[in-house]
């Protein structure tokens, strides 16, 4: 296991100095969160409590759907739901992914999730319930660990998860509707979001706490940028994973239905409401560019060095590697 810089629990919503911080100024296990006291008195939805999220009971049959920020997850929830739920699914359930496949990190209590889009509380779900979830390892919900829940890891690399990510926060605004959570360019954000401070645990700390685990059976880690080279064969790997057998023609139309083109089209993926609660003016699309290399039309040569030499540090003789064009 990574080395976990110690970093004292509590609550430290009232000591950032930038909206920005706000969003990783609670700690837990050593891990900056976004603040759960901030968010739910904002009425921007319900970031949780990490010690929730870390008790939560779990079932045998409930699926993990986990990633770093901006590193596949929707896409990756979408096939698994179609694989366990129903290929189909549109056809009778239109309702948004997060209620069909709640975010541990917004799911509130009582089922609520973004203002307006009520769910059932997470012990009254059907099972297989499939949880999106974007802690590190070592924060993970401990029954998952005891019961080997299976777990799907989403890896993307640094360079296209930086864009995208910058992409998605500019459009953020506090609760007063008016002041912007990011208030950094790119290229500061290519320092911020590498380090054990950034929300979290940090891209290298997240990646690298599930990549240490993938020779576990219940733990598939996967990259985004093998299930946009092999979008059919990416389907395969998830379905032997979750040991679901499908028709020929049941995977044909899981892979068109989560294909980039259709998500970016249908409501209940593509977070077209992220406008309508209040945490973002004008919120960039969220089905962006969906393609590796993205970055390229974003870096200059000086970005580019910034994140090799990162990338470097961090991944230097632990065998992961990524696809970055
Ligand atoms: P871009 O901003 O680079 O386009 P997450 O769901 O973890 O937040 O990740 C979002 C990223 O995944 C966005 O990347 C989004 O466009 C991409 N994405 C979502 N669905 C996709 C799909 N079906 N195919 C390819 N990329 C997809």
């Amino acid at each position: 296991m990574t080395e976990v810089e110690i970093l004292p629990d509590g609550d430290y919503s009232f000591q950032a100095a930038k909206p920005v911080d706000l969003m990783t100024s609670y700690v837990f296990h050593g891990v900056h969160f976004p603040n759960p006291g901030l968010c739910n008195s904002g009425g921007w939805g319900y970031f949780s409590h990490p010690e929730d999220v870390y008790n939560l009971e779990c079932r045998k049959d409930d699926v993990f759907v986990c990633s770093y920020p901006k590193n596949g997850n929707t896409w990756a929830r979408e096939i698994v739901y179609r694989i366990l739920v129903d290929p189909d699914v549109k056809k009778f359930d239109t309702r948004i992914q997060d209620i069909r496949c709640p975010d541990l990190q917004l799911y509130g209590p009582n089922g609520d999730t973004w203002k307006g889009h009520e769910g059932k509380p997470l012990r009254e779900l059907e099972s297989p319930r499939i949880f999106k979830c974007h802690y590190p390892w070592n924060c993970m919900p401990k029954e998952a660990i005891e019961k080997n829940c299976k777990i799907i890891f989403i890896a993307r690399n640094y360079k296209d998860t930086a864009v995208s990510g910058y992409s998605m926060m500019s459009g953020f605004v506090m609760p007063d509707g008016e002041t912007k959570v990011l208030q950094d360019d790119l290229k500061t954000m290519l320092h911020r979001w590498q380090g054990r401070r950034a929300v979290y645990g940090g891209y290298f700390f997240n990646v690298l706490s599930f990549w240490e685990q993938r020779q576990r059976e219940n733990v598939l880690f996967m990259f985004y940028e093998e299930m946009v080279g092999d979008p059919v064969g990416a389907v395969k790997k998830i379905c032997s994973f979750l040991e679901r057998k499908i028709t020929e023609e049941q995977l044909q139309k899981i892979v068109i239905e989560t294909s980039f083109d259709k998500m970016k089209m249908d409501p209940s993926c593509n977070w077209e409401f992220l406008n309508t609660v209040g945490i973002s003016k004008e919120a960039p699309p969220f089905m962006r560019k969906g393609k590796v290399g993205n970055w390229k039309e974003h870096f200059d040569d000086e970005m580019s060095a910034i994140c090799d030499d990162y990338i470097e540090k961090y991944l230097q003789g632990t065998g992961l590697t990524f696809q970055y064009e």
